[in-house]
Formats: C-alpha cells, structure tokens, sequence
C-alpha cells in the first residue's frame, strides 16, 4: 500500500519515493518482496501515483537484490477511503490459490525472515497478523483476544480511535503487516463498511469476519520494533537511516571490513569487500562498489560505483564517481588526498593520483603517476608515465572531444597543455611550460614556449618621492 499522502513529511515529494540509505523507502519493501520469491506485487497507488509509478518501473532492472522475475503491477486507489478500500483495487489483481502478504510503502526495515515466518504461519489457510508490544500504543490498532492471557483467541483489531478506554489499555499492537489466503481476503473485502470513527474501509475488519467464519487468526509477535516502524517525518526517517546504517555496518564488520567507527559509515547501494579492508569516519559509499582486499579507504572519502583492486590506498577526501561507466582503481595504487575520478577510468596498477587531480574517461597504464595540480580528459596514457604539476590535456575544442595518446615512458614536464588530438610519441619529453599541438615521434625532446630573454642591466622602477 502506499497511496498515502504522507502530509507530516511536508514534502512536494510522495512519501514512499524519500530515501533510506540511498534507496526510496518502497524500493526497500519491494526488494524484501523480491527476496520472499513473491510471484507478483501489486503497488496500490494514489497520491502522486504516476510519479511512484515510474519510480517503480525502474525496480525491475535494478541490480541483484531486486529479483528480475518479480513482476510488478499497480492499482490505482483514488479517492483514499482506508486500508480495506487500498486493498479492493489490489485483489483483481492476484490469483486466488495464493497467500497475500499486505505491506505498507513507508514501512522500509522488515527482514525477509520476519516475513517468511508470517507467511509460515498463516500456511495457506490462516490469517496471520505480525504483532508487536508497545509501551506507548497510542494510535495503533489493538489486538484483542478472547482473554487476559497471551494465548487467548484474537476475535479483532480494534483502531485507537473506535477504542473503547478498556481496549486502549491494551499493548500489543497491529504493525500494518498481514499475511493472508487470497481468496478469503477476497471473500472479506466484499463485506467491508465504514461505519466507524474515521469513516474509512478498514482492512483491519477482516480479522472479525475470520473469527466469526471459523478461521484461524494468529498473531505473529516480534520485539524489533524498528522492523514495523514507519515513515511519517523527517525525523523518523532519519532515526530509521540510523537503523539502516548500523544494520550495515554490523553486517560489514561481521564479514571482518574494519571501520573506524560504525556511526560515521554510509552505505547508499552495495559494498563488497575483500579481506582486511579498513574505511576511516565518514565515508559515503553509493551505488555499487567492490574493494578488494587490504584495500584501505582514508577519511571523508565519497565513493561511488567503482571497483579498486588489492593494496590500493584512497587517501582522505577523495571523490569517485563511475556512475554508469565505473571506475576501476588498480592493484597497490595510490589515489588522493584530494583526487577526483570520473566516469570511465580505469588505472593499472601502482599509479599514483595525488592532491588537485581529476581523471575523466582516460586510461592509465602501470606505474603512471599523475600527483599534482592535473586534468586528465579523454587520454590514454602508457605505464610508467610521469604527467607533471599543473599539466592538462586540453581535450574540448568548445564543439567536440579529442583523444590524447601518451606512450610508455613519458615524462610531461609542469604546467603543459596537450591540445587533443594528439599523440606523445613513447619515451619522449616534454618541457615545462609547453602547449602542444602536434603529435610528436617517440623519444626526443619537445619544447613549446617562448625563449628566455635575460636582461643584465635592467633597472626596476621605483617610487616616485611625493
Ligand atoms: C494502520 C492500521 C492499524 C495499524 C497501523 C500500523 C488500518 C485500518 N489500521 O493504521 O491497525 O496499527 O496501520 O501502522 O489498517 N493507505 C493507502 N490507502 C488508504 C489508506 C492507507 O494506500 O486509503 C496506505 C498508506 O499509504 C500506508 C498504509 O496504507 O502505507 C497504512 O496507512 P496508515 O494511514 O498509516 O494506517 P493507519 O490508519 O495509521
Ligand atoms: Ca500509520
């Protein structure tokens, strides 16, 4: 479900697409729907509809946790008349020898094991609710049982609002998550109404129509009430990122990744790791990345889509973004402090990229070093390579990009400018200071500046006395 509006986020945008952990908050229960093998997952859409829509499109694709099989349909609720109305437009759409399992949009951390659990429960005949005990109830709906103790029949969900003062005493509350035969939830959404104290179409009804026909109700009980809890603030969306953020930190430094300090870690997509990889404080991962093993990650680093081989040292702030054409980082190579990678690098091994360098679209070979003041456009550079201080390839002609070919063991003077298309021929030199224009034949020296002219006797002028 997540046709709600969502009016405490004060947002323009519908609540279900802000993100947790980099990812919309109905990308997360889209993805858990994906790790249960759901056949079918039917969005239940309103407020901002066709921006959730299109937004969920993309799901189908997206990388490795969402399961490609997962074929993904929406209902359109319009007006919102409640739960049970939500639910109305979503049964035509699912087959009647299944289970379905009812999820809310803006409920981002449940574990695809507290799900399958439920979905055990309810074993394709019951109607299995996930509860929880809270100490402060208020505004939930209660389960109530046939008696005082925990074993005792559930007969209803009552919502707070249409609570009796004896009922809101009650504690164990109804998290918004169900698992249930299709077909019966079909049976029960017929006979739904709205005479209660907000005049909506309560799915939570259902649970009195399945006492009154017989049919089991079980109330699967959880303590992690993070795993129910939804979104309806900025500010409990950022305690859930919190939630999020610890979560995979934990699961990282269970895999034996060292991290300076697990509260200042952020994961926006996939991080893998090999062996003895150590992060410093706060560094943002986004998209996918790989590190290999002993690869070690300085502080304030901003790393995104991106593979970096063994032994490569990111030194702190450091920007690396791939972004659809990745980045790939050498064995053993240095990068930083203050280096900026773009899409579409790749580095060889043992290169160095040091402070005030950026690197776009450009290969380098082995050993190449590029440590200070640089731009690196659109060039392929040979191994061993040294691409001296204030150096640039000029490779935009304000119309168009050109290549730049550096060979094997070259050495680029400071302060050049290489005006692409051009090729620097293997071994060759060339002087500080040069802008060239021409490709040059492999070794020799190449220099393009004006001759020095030294004047002996040259007098400064000086200050005239007033
Ligand atoms: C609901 C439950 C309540 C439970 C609580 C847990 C009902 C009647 N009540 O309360 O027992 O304790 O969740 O959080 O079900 N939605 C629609 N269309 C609608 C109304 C809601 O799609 O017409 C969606 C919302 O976007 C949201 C979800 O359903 O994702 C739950 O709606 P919400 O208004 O938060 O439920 P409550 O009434 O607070
Ligand atoms: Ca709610």
């Amino acid at each position: 479900m997540a046709a709600g509006k969502g009016t405490r986020m004060k947002s323009t945008l519908p609540k279900v697409l802000h993100r947790l952990g980099g990812r919309a908050l109905l990308g997360h229960v889209v993805d858990c729907a994906a790790q249960l093998s759901a056949r079918r997952a039917v969005i239940v859409t309103g407020h901002g509809a066709i921006e959730v829509e299109a937004v969920c499109a993309r799901f189908q694709g997206f990388p490795s946790t969402f399961g490609a099989k997962l074929d993904i349909r929406f209902a359109r609720q319009e007006p919102q008349l409640g739960t049970g109305h939500a639910m109305q437009q979503a049964v035509p759409l699912l087959a009647d020898d299944g289970v379905t399992l009812v999820l809310s949009g803006d409920v981002p951390l449940t574990k695809a094991a507290t799900l399958q659990a439920l979905i055990d429960e309810c074993d394709g005949q019951r109607l299995a609710l996930l509860t929880l005990k809270m100490a402060e109830p208020t505004g939930y709906g209660r389960i109530v049982r046939s008696g005082l103790d925990a074993s005792a029949q559930v007969r209803a969900i009552v919502e707070h609002k249409d609570a009796t003062d004896a009922q809101r005493q009650i504690t164990e509350i109804y998290s918004g998550i169900m698992a249930v035969p299709t077909v019966l939830l079909r049976r029960w959404l017929a006979r739904l109404d709205n005479q209660n104290a907000q005049r909506e179409y309560y799915l939570t009804d259902i649970v009195k129509f399945a006492a009154a026909d017989g049919v089991a109700v079980v109330a699967h009980q959880i303590t992690d009430a993070a795993q129910v809890a939804g979104v309806n603030s900025p500010v409990q969306l950022a305690e859930l990122e919190r939630v999020y953020q610890s979560r995979c930190a934990v699961a990282l430094m269970e895999q034996g990744v060292r991290l300076a300090d697990p509260s200042r870690f952020d994961m926006r997509g996939q991080l893998t790791c090999g062996q003895d990889v150590e992060i410093d404080v706060n560094c943002v991962f986004e998209g996918t990345v790989s590190l290999g093993s002993r690869v070690r990650i300085g502080a304030n680093c901003v790393i995104a889509n991106c593979t970096i081989a063994a032994h490569a040292v990111i030194h702190p702030f450091t920007h690396i973004d791939g972004e659809k054409l990745g980045v790939t980082v050498g064995e053993g190579a240095l990068v930083g402090p203050f280096a900026r990678l773009r899409p579409g690098v790749q580095l060889g091994a043992e290169v160095h990229i040091g402070n005030f360098v950026e690197v776009k679209n450009s290969t380098l070979g082995k050993g190449a070093k590029a440590n200070h003041l640089a731009y690196l456009g659109d060039a392929t550079v040979g191994e061993r390579v040294n691409f001296g201080a204030g150096s640039i390839t000029a490779n935009y002609d304000g119309a168009n990009k050109h290549r730049t070919v550096i060979g094997d063991d070259v050495q680029i003077g400071s302060n050049c400018v290489l005006v692409a298309p051009i090729t620097i021929g293997a071994g060759g030199t060339v002087g500080g200071g040069s802008t060239l224009g021409k490709s040059t034949e492999p070794g020799g020296l190449h220099v393009a500046r004006a001759k020095q002219v030294s004047l002996p006797n040259w007098k400064r002028a000086v200050k005239k006395a007033s």
